[in-house]
């Protein structure tokens, strides 16, 4: 398949901006990559209508803009169920963690895992995923976290690793998110608190064992866990071979940053609220800051500050957030338009934290970024520039998405 249009290649060596093609070309074969440039220097085996003697012709697509496939480096979206009467009650001025005190908020999402078996999660989780496809997703990360109980995080683990085996979805890089919530039996003391965070922990060598995650994570905040019981989880994944991200600053700074910079982590994400040392000691040990615009919209927060990070010269990723209680949105493309609205990041800020940035902080160096022998996800929209990428709120402008060359998603 050949390509044409404006390109968006990937970020320049700076890593700060966006290398473009104005008038380029990508051609895609065998799944990946095979030749990426401007359209005039376009060599003669696939510029012409068809093939060589006896070859079909390279199908044609003329977009008007081209990016690699984009990039969700952070989701819930393996939930079941629903909860808008709590969105309701959200919307009467009801706020986040009073709601979770008086058991809903992740224990609702809890007790509908509870009522699924496999089928249904892995179900649901598909559709979601396919909607995401819809809109030029094509890597989603998929935390599990609606389980609590090891036995119900293990029925959602293994319900996100078989939609992950399929290549008819965008693909899935799996988190355990071990330290999500207590379960309402965890609730009663010192030590069934200490006894959840125990038995969440245990489960990690089995879990890397069985290639069911890539990630550990951990709500490390004021209401959620804190960082001395986060650090042995984290610890015990790097020993395990896995890598760790974290839900860090969302409602208060309880030392989470500096907790991601010390375990090495991937990532750390919300950060509404995060002290200038935490971001230092993020930016030192290469802590990818990921930003969740749907989240702090959804809670009314003020939004973190991203001049700080930048200062402190933090990558930045946008992602979704997709999840029942705070991002009841499927759509990393509406989190970009609030990254540039609320947030002020820049058009290259929002792609590259959206591509090549959500991938180096999901261990997949080569995705989000074009280049010649690399796996052809890509998206090919019906809009005129990058900057318009950030605009069409609540509608899909893609045309073609692609994994590995074939198309997840085609509207053309
Ligand atoms: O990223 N902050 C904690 N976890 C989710 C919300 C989960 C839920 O409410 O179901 C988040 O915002
Ligand atoms: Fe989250």
């Amino acid at each position: 398949m050949l390509l044409l249009g404006r390109v968006v290649v990937g970020p320049d060596p700076s890593g700060r901006a966006l290398e473009l093609l104005d008038a380029g070309a990508v051609v895609v074969e065998g799944g990946r990559v095979a030749w990426l440039g401007p359209r005039e220097a376009l060599p003669a085996r696939w510029s012409g209508e068809s093939g060589a003697a006896g070859e079909p012709a390279c199908r044609r697509v003329e977009a008007p803009l081209v990016t690699a496939g984009l990039v969700d480096a952070h989701t819930h979206a393996a939930w079941v169920g629903s909860r808008h009467a709590e969105y309701a009650m959200k919307l009467r001025g009801e706020g986040y963690e009073a709601i979770a005190a008086r058991g809903g908020g992740i224990v609702a999402s809890m007790r509908a895992i509870e009522e699924a078996d496999v089928d249904a999660i892995a179900d649901t989780l598909a559709r979601r995923l396919a909607r995401m496809a819809s809109l030029g997703v094509t890597t989603v990360e998929v935390k599990s976290g609606y389980g609590l109980r090891p036995e119900l995080e293990r029925r959602q683990l293994a319900a996100i690793a078989r939609v992950a085996g399929r290549a008819d979805l965008p693909r899935v890089v799996p988190t355990f998110l071990a330290l999500h919530a207590l379960p309402p039996e965890a609730r009663a003391t010192a030590e069934t608190r200490a006894a959840h965070v125990a038995a969440a922990i245990a489960m990690v060598p089995e879990i890397a064992r069985a290639r069911l995650a890539a990630y550990v994570d951990a709500y490390v905040d004021r209401n959620a866990f804190t960082v001395a019981e986060a650090r042995p989880l984290g610890e015990l994944a790097r020993a395990a071979g896995l890598g760790v991200r974290l839900h860090v600053g969302q409602f208060a700074d309880v030392g989470g940053a500096e907790l991601a910079a010390a375990l090495g982590a991937a990532s750390a994400d919300h950060l509404e609220n995060v002290s200038r040392q935490g971001l230092d000691a993020m930016a030192r040990a290469d802590v990818a800051a990921t930003l969740l615009p749907l989240a702090s919209f959804v809670l009314a927060q003020r939004p973190p500050d991203v001049a700080a990070m930048r200062e402190a010269g933090v990558r930045l990723v946008v992602a979704s957030d997709a999840n029942p209680g705070t991002a009841p949105s499927e759509s990393l493309p509406l989190a970009m338009a609030f990254a540039a609205r609320l947030y002020g990041l820049t058009t290259d800020e929002v792609v590259l934290g959206a591509t090549a940035h959500a991938a180096r902080a999901l261990g997949l160096p080569a995705l989000g970024r074009l280049s010649v022998g690399a796996p052809a996800d890509l998206v090919a929209w019906d809009l005129p520039h990058e900057d318009a990428l950030l605009e069409p709120w609540g509608v899909s402008r893609a045309s073609l998405v692609l994994r590995d060359g074939r198309p997840l998603h085609a509207a053309l």
